[in-house]
């Protein structure tokens, strides 16, 4: 797909949507459904970020296990109206060392240098983790997965570093979270929002408020988005 540059879509930066990767979508048939929901909330884009683990997983072993399940839901899915274009890509668990691993290139959104980039889940992180992130910013555009679950300040280095981050619909929409998500959007480094979508709950309802939620700001986001899986096509 040839983007119109001036046109807005709307993307879903995180979702985990493909098959079988991980424990977010079981079948085929529940991928489908997140599909359709998304098409019906107007989502013209899901970038497909199953969870990468570097303790459990090989960049290889991901990567063909990503393209198979891809492939086996393109097959399967024609028939859904308004199909969402999908970028692969992957959500990955940041660890210390890892700006020496190899193949980290093929975990990024298709085609662009854009890495989504989870951080653990502990109070405090040490140093030669952030250390890491810090240097893996400097070989690629890191956006911080669902940064509203931790504080501005904890993540203020990582985004001196250049890290970008991306919020999560339902952070935007959930009453605590909304004056740290303010505080996110004042830093401008919102550049991405996501469904973060795990089975089918809610499905996309959030997601859908969360737009409105944002308004302007949200539109601002979405154009950010863009760019930076435009880059995918300016390099294809
Ligand atoms: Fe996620």
């Amino acid at each position: 797909m040839i983007m119109d540059m001036e046109k807005a879509i709307v993307i879903d930066f995180h979702a985990h949507i493909l098959p079988e990767l991980d424990h977010g979508c079981g079948s085929v048939s529940m991928a489908q459904k997140q599909l359709e929901l998304a098409a019906k909330a107007g989502v013209d884009m899901v970038v497909a970020t199953s969870h990468f683990y570097p303790h459990l997983d090989t960049v290889p072993g991901f990567v063909q296990a990503r393209k198979e399940a891809y492939d086996r839901l393109l097959e399967e899915s024609l028939a859904i109206k308004n199909m969402p274009e999908l970028l692969l890509g992957a959500e990955v668990l940041a660890c210390k060392g890892m700006e020496r691993m190899e193949g980290l290139e093929q975990l990024c959104v298709e085609g662009t240098k854009v890495l989504l980039l989870e951080m653990p889940f502990t109070k405090q992180w040490e140093k030669p983790l952030v250390d890491s992130v810090c240097k893996l910013a400097k070989k690629f555009q890191v956006i911080l997965a669902h940064a509203d679950r931790y504080s501005v300040d904890s993540v203020q280095e990582l985004m001196e570093a250049g890290c970008l981050v991306q919020l999560n619909a339902d952070a935007v929409c959930s009453f605590k979270k909304r004056r740290l998500c303010k505080k996110y959007l004042q830093t401008g480094a919102v550049a991405a929002l996501g469904s973060d979508i795990h089975g089918i709950k809610t499905g996309y309802r959030k997601f859908i408020k969360a737009q409105k939620v944002l308004g302007k700001s949200g539109e601002h986001v979405m154009k950010k988005t863009k760019e930076l899986c435009r880059k995918a096509e300016a390099q294809a």
